[in-house]
């Protein structure tokens, strides 16, 4: 492998950010996987648009194909969101032997069998880590890291636009809706929030993590959910008057072979390491029977460092492209029971 061109699907916030680490990391890039990364072609809905990062107007297409169809590109990165179309381009992608990147929990939960099949047939790699906690490599950690212990309790703050919300409202005495806006504008919500302020996007979150981290299958039908949406300025006020934080948390326990999981506002006393993180972060609690008590905390959403997960998966695929083992990393174990079930 000489250089490793990569093709981009979508130049929003997240994608932006892909670009200037792709561009500003190459001294990174090139030391870590000992060949040139470069940007072939990206992208847009509108090519006239202004953009959060500095691009060539010639690498700007507003045509799929010119990116999945493209002879040179070796490895795809789906950021457009949303689940029918960027199905059908990673398919595409998949099927062109290209490698493919992406942040989308909303496509890996409902199609992750079908796309990591597919990866494996054509010896490709797919990679999610975006998907969980933005740049906390929880993935990672579940997959590798912790891989010899017996988890059997995870605890997280899972979604930064509620914390964000939360903390907000909290501090500030803002209404839900202000900093709801807020952070829409930051590029913290979803497009359409509903999912993010309800917890269905807390809730997939946790449902990969819980089957990653209990090797069981986890579907998001089996997380109880509840939202942050009737949660007011008031019962933040009175939760601190007792020295008490409100926060939207996720639970994961594993007893013998029972499994709960669910996600819903609670209350923390102020001494509690999760009542501290404040903001759009994130931070996962895990406890294994070997290791004990582990805590990973960072940004869960904004630009920067979702794209470090995407770049950082990016160095995996090159990694793996160097050593020739592509499309042989671990399909997880909730994807492996959709996969039986499309099967049948
Ligand atoms: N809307 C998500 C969040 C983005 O607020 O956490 C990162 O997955």
């Amino acid at each position: 492998v000489e250089n490793v061109s990569v093709g981009l699907l979508g130049l929003g916030t997240v994608g932006s950010g892909v670009v200037r680490m792709v561009e500003g990391h190459q001294e990174e890039l090139l030391h870590r996987v000992g060949c040139p990364v470069y940007i072939e072609k990206v992208l847009v809905q509108n090519l006239e648009k202004e953009r959060a990062c500095v691009i060539k107007p010639e690498l700007l297409t507003s045509s799929a194909e010119d990116v999945v169809n493209h002879p040179d590109i070796d490895v795809v990165i789906e950021v457009i969101g949303g689940i029918e179309q960027a199905r059908e381009y990673i398919l595409q992608a998949l099927n062109n032997k290209k490698h493919v990147i992406t942040a989308n929990k909303d496509l890996m939960a409902l199609h992750g069998a079908e796309l990591l099949s597919t990866a494996e047939k054509n010896g490709c790699d797919l990679f999610y880590e975006a998907s969980v906690a933005g740049g906390i490599p929880i993935i990672r950690t579940l997959v590798d890291g912790l891989a010899s212990d017996r988890i059997t309790k995870m605890m997280g703050i899972v979604n930064g636009t509620t914390n964000y919300i939360l903390t907000k409202m909290d501090k500030q005495n803002l209404t839900f809706e202000e900093v709801l806006k807020e952070a829409q504008e930051l590029g913290y919500a979803e497009s359409d929030p509903t999912s993010d302020v309800e917890g269905i996007d807390a809730a997939r979150k946790m449902a990969i993590l819980a089957s990653l981290g209990f090797s069981m299958n986890i579907h998001l039908d089996d997380v109880e959910v509840k939202g942050i949406s009737n949660i007011t300025s008031e019962d933040l006020e009175y939760a601190r008057q007792f020295g008490y934080s409100m926060k939207l948390i996720g639970n994961a326990r594993k007893d013998g072979g029972k499994v709960e999981v669910s996600v819903e506002p609670t209350l923390l006393p102020d001494t509690h390491p999760l009542a501290s993180v404040q903001n759009e972060n994130n931070a996962v609690y895990i406890y294994g029977e070997a290791v004990g008590e582990t805590m990973f905390f960072g940004p869960g959403a904004g630009q920067l460092p979702t794209a470090t997960s995407i770049v950082s998966d990016l160095v995996a695929v090159v990694r793996n492209m160097r050593l020739g083992v592509n499309g042989k990393s671990v399909v997880a174990p909730q994807f492996e029971k959709q996969l039986k079930q499309a099967e049948e």
